[in-house]
């Protein structure tokens, strides 16, 4: 096995900061793991847990977002600081490929929300990504985050490790089976532990608030939610 498989986050990120933006003229300053959110292994001991649903569904308050209320619901009422962002009305451009991210801990493009998300579930201890699902798979919008994060990450190594993920998606009738398994390549890609439920975490609906009728759908994001809490639980 190489040396480079044993690195810590430290050396890696101390090894990483002396890379440049690939001739792109941005000045940033390099990434130092003590000033990276989420890296400190102890830092989370000092605060509140807090966990992180993005929405990315094109529709504000439609059904994904009701299903990941759900199972933020269950993390507030175990202690755990929750937010809720949705990406409908927001632009998240595709990954330009630059890399100029290594060894700066976030995109150097700052033209839309995305350096922002970024900081928001690098400082998350649980990350729940939901989508509706669009040909049959996640949202161009959440694809978009799925794949920056990807890269901001494998060049800043380990900025999601040991954090925990839960996948979300909503579908009038098929495809969303795709889309749960987009969401947990991502997470399983980047180190990340996994909360499952009783069944998949699938909902069914095409209206706003149809999802929610859908009563095993409910109960299983209910689940997945105190799983989540459970397993910050032990992270502690
Ligand atoms: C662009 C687009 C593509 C869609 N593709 C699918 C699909 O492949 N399979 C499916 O079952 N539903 C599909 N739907 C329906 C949505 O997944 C469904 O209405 C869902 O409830 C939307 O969730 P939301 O209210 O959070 O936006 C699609 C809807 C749109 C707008």
């Amino acid at each position: 096995m190489s040396r480079e498989k044993h690195m810590t986050r430290r050396e890696a990120l101390r090894k990483m900061g002396g890379a440049t933006a690939g001739g792109m003229g941005l000045v940033i300053a390099a990434a130092n793991a003590a000033d990276v959110p989420g890296l400190s292994n102890s830092a989370h001991k000092e605060r509140k847990m807090k966990a992180l649903a993005i929405n990315g569904s094109s529709r504000k308050d439609g059904n994904t977002a009701d299903m990941l209320n759900v199972v933020l619901a269950e993390l507030g009422k175990e202690g755990y600081e929750t937010e809720h962002v949705q990406l409908a009305g927001s632009t998240v451009n595709a990954c330009k490929a630059c890399f100029g991210c290594a060894g700066r801990g976030n995109c150097v493009f700052g033209n839309d929300i995305f350096q922002e998300l970024y900081d928001k579930m690098v400082k998350a201890d649980a990350i729940i990504l939901g989508s509706s699902t669009y040909s049959a798979d996640v949202s161009s919008t959440l694809k978009a985050v799925i794949e920056r994060a990807s890269v901001v990450s494998d060049t800043n190594p380990g900025m999601f490790r040991h954090k925990v993920g839960g996948a979300v998606a909503v579908a009038r009738r098929a495809g969303a089976m795709n889309a749960i398994d987009t969401i947990n390549h991502f997470f399983l890609n980047k180190e990340m532990f996994v909360a499952g439920s009783t069944y998949w975490n699938i909902a069914y609906g095409r209206l706003p608030g149809e999802a929610m009728k859908d009563e095993e759908a409910v109960a299983n994001m209910k689940n997945l939610g105190q799983n989540i809490a459970w397993l910050l639980g032990r992270l502690k």
